[in-house]
């Protein structure tokens, strides 16, 4: 089963055919899902800001989300979210898959392991099978994709200074966003698949001289839902049934 994290406007459970909600019991609290199909495989989607849209990403229940999907069956996930660039080359409109990240949150609750020492390997940050479906399927709905980024993440909930934004390109950072950590580190410490598909919505603040509205992020987002939609449903179809990768045994093999 495949599991999508809806957000960037993707939330419309009917992107999935015969879907029913779901509300499944976590340790971390309820979450809503819905379980159908897009096109011949079981998929669990969950909204990531929980379902009316509302919870903001420092406060978005990361830990509940990825165990939802975990007890719902899905053992692969493509998380859909929206990001700014960091750089010219990364203009607004196209995608990017990225390779890897820098966590720069700070008072999430990031890990499964608070009562046992586990240190997992994060030297492929993110599932190499989901990213190459999502990459393949990308070239065919968008314009311009990004096979690599690496995807610097903020608290939030505000946009970044000028400055902060110079020091995130020192970092080596290429679009920076506010959702996508701890979620990756979670889906690893659960043994599940994780890639993301992030659409590029704006420059970082500073970068151009216009000031960032959440209008203009808005037209950029509804600018892609359409291509994101079929290069989703795409990505779903052409992840291998069988797992190759070694997502599944990270957090056995992470156990001290
Ligand atoms: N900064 C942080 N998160 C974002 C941005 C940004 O510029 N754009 C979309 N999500």
């Amino acid at each position: 089963m495949i599991g999508i994290i809806g957000g960037t406007g993707f939330y419309d459970p009917h992107f999935l055919s015969e879907q029913e909600k779901v509300t499944i019991e976590t340790a971390y609290g309820d979450c809503q899902v819905f379980i159908g199909r897009v096109g011949r495989k079981k998929t669990v989607f969950l909204p990531r800001h929980g379902p009316e849209h509302r919870i903001p990403p420092h406060r978005v229940n990361y830990r509940g989300n990825i165990s939802a999907l975990k007890l719902a069956g899905a053992e692969r996930i493509i998380s859909i979210n929206s990001v700014g660039s960091l750089h010219k080359g990364l203009a607004p409109g196209g995608v990017v898959v990225p390779h890897d990240f820098i966590d720069l949150t700070r008072g999430r609750p990031s890990t499964f392991y608070d009562d046992e020492t586990v240190h997992v390997d994060l030297s492929r940050s993110y599932c190499e099978e989901v990213r190459a479906a999502l990459i393949g399927c990308a070239k065919a709905h968008f314009k311009e994709v990004h096979e690599k980024g690496v995807y610097v993440c903020t608290e939030g909930p505000r946009f970044e200074t000028p400055a902060e934004v110079r020091m995130l390109q020192l970092l080596g950072g290429d679009v920076v966003g506010m959702v996508g950590l701890p979620e990756a580190v979670l889906a690893r410490e659960a043994g599940l698949c994780y890639a993301s598909i992030s659409s590029i919505v704006n420059y970082a603040c500073g970068i151009t001289e216009n000031p960032l509205t959440i209008k203009e992020l808005k037209e950029a987002v509804s600018a892609n839902l359409g291509s994101m939609k079929k290069a989703v449903a795409c990505a779903v179809s052409k992840i291998p049934e069988k797992r190759g990768c070694s997502c599944k045994q990270a957090p056995e093999e992470a156990r001290v």
